[in-house]
């Protein structure tokens, strides 16, 4: 479906334009919006706004290598599909689509487990680099079961998202009236996620062999506790603003998060990431990888597969073009000597990335 003429897209503005066109009005509030006032999407991108490039010249960048590794493995960019839930509202095949473009273009997916078609299929759909993410809706012998199947079936390692002990109100949801059928499913057994303390990623870490990811790490304290239990990766992130509203960006409490790590955890973020130059600033200040949520499903929803991949090839171009401007050639020459605070050019909103679009959607 969808599929025929994706490389025509020239800019990831038309890319978005296109999703609006395409996606219903009911899933698409369900993609762009957050949590009550929607200050912490609007604080993601300030974030990333709030940061400007100091470019160094003269440096031979005729070579530049973008790729980078995502444990241990070789991966085309250091961007990974962020977990989504209720993708198959977006995209015919929900997540083995999202596998689908992972495994084309070449950069891992984390799949959500409230993400139909399931961990099974959704594995059998594409050889692909990928991770698990849990929804804790059961006690401890019910998250066992996950890990062995995410071990079964080729995930490379587990995640709990943990800024969700309770489900933020979405008012573009509630307003709409959009009714998420995998909500229900969700709500059942939600007293798990709230009761989760660090007692669970103890009992983890002294279990399983399966690295393990904490995903929602927003302040400095929440890092090094990590740490000290052992974590692989800390994932910062404010669930897209989707979760907690007034939380700070991303990207502003990222240097201190990495600071605090110690280069004992790898450390990943998500937050607001549209373009290729907000990519370069979270690696420019130490991030591993970057998630993207909202773009990979605008890819998805303009042209499904093919609209995916293209909206990776598009970030890719973006990315390498900022490197070579930026004067380095690959990702381990960049420096928070890069990067400079700045006031934001434009008012940071949703869509404030694509300023060409002609209406903010
Ligand atoms: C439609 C949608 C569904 C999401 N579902 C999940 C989910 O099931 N599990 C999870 O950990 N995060 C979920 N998230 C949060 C993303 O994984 C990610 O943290 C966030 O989208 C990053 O911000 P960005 O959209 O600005 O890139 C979802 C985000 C969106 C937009």
């Amino acid at each position: 479906m969808n599929a025929p003429h994706a490389e025509e897209f020239l800019t990831l503005t038309e890319i978005v334009a296109a999703a609006r066109r395409k996606v219903a009005p009911g899933p698409w509030s369900y993609l762009v919006g957050g949590a009550e006032t929607e200050t912490t999407v609007r604080r993601n991108r300030m974030a990333l706004d709030s940061l400007a490039f100091r470019p160094r010249v003269l440096r031979d960048v005729s070579k530049i290598d973008s790729t980078s590794t995502f444990l241990g493995t070789k991966v085309r960019l250091p961007v990974m599909l962020a977990p989504i839930g209720g993708l198959e509202s977006i995209v015919e095949g929900g997540a083995a689509s999202a596998a689908r473009g992972s495994a084309q273009f070449g950069v891992p997916q984390m799949l959500s487990s409230v993400c139909q078609p399931g961990l099974e299929q959704t594995a059998a759909a594409a050889d692909n680099l990928r991770v698990f993410q849990l929804y804790v809706r059961g006690d401890d012998a019910w998250t066992d079961d996950f890990v062995r199947r995410a071990k079964d079936n080729g995930f490379r390692a587990f995640c709990f998202t943990v800024d969700v002990a309770a489900y933020s109100r979405r008012e573009r949801d509630i307003v709409g009236r959009f009714i998420k059928p995998w909500r229900a499913r969700a709500i059942e057994g939600a007293a798990f996620q709230a009761g989760l303390s660090w007692d669970q990623v103890k009992r983890y870490k002294d279990k399983h062999d399966l690295p393990l990811i904490l995903k929602g790490i927003a302040t400095v304290e929440d890092a090094e506790i990590a740490v000290q239990h052992g974590v692989d990766v800390v994932y910062v992130s404010n669930h897209g603003g989707r979760q907690l509203d007034h939380g700070l960006g991303s990207t502003a409490v990222l240097p201190e998060i990495i600071k605090a790590v110690k280069g004992k955890a790898e450390v990943w973020v998500d937050g607001g990431y549209l373009r290729g130059s907000d990519v370069v600033k979270a690696l420019a200040l130490g991030a591993k990888t970057v998630g993207i949520g909202r773009l990979a499903c605008l890819g998805l929803g303009a042209a499904g597969v093919p609209g995916l991949v293209r909206t990776l090839e598009l970030l890719e171009d973006e990315i390498r073009i900022c490197l070579g401007l930026l004067g380095v050639t690959s990702y381990a020459e960049l420096t928070p000597q890069h990067l400079a605070p700045a006031p934001p050019a434009n008012l940071p909103d949703t869509f404030s990335a694509f300023p060409l679009l002609p209406t903010q959607p």
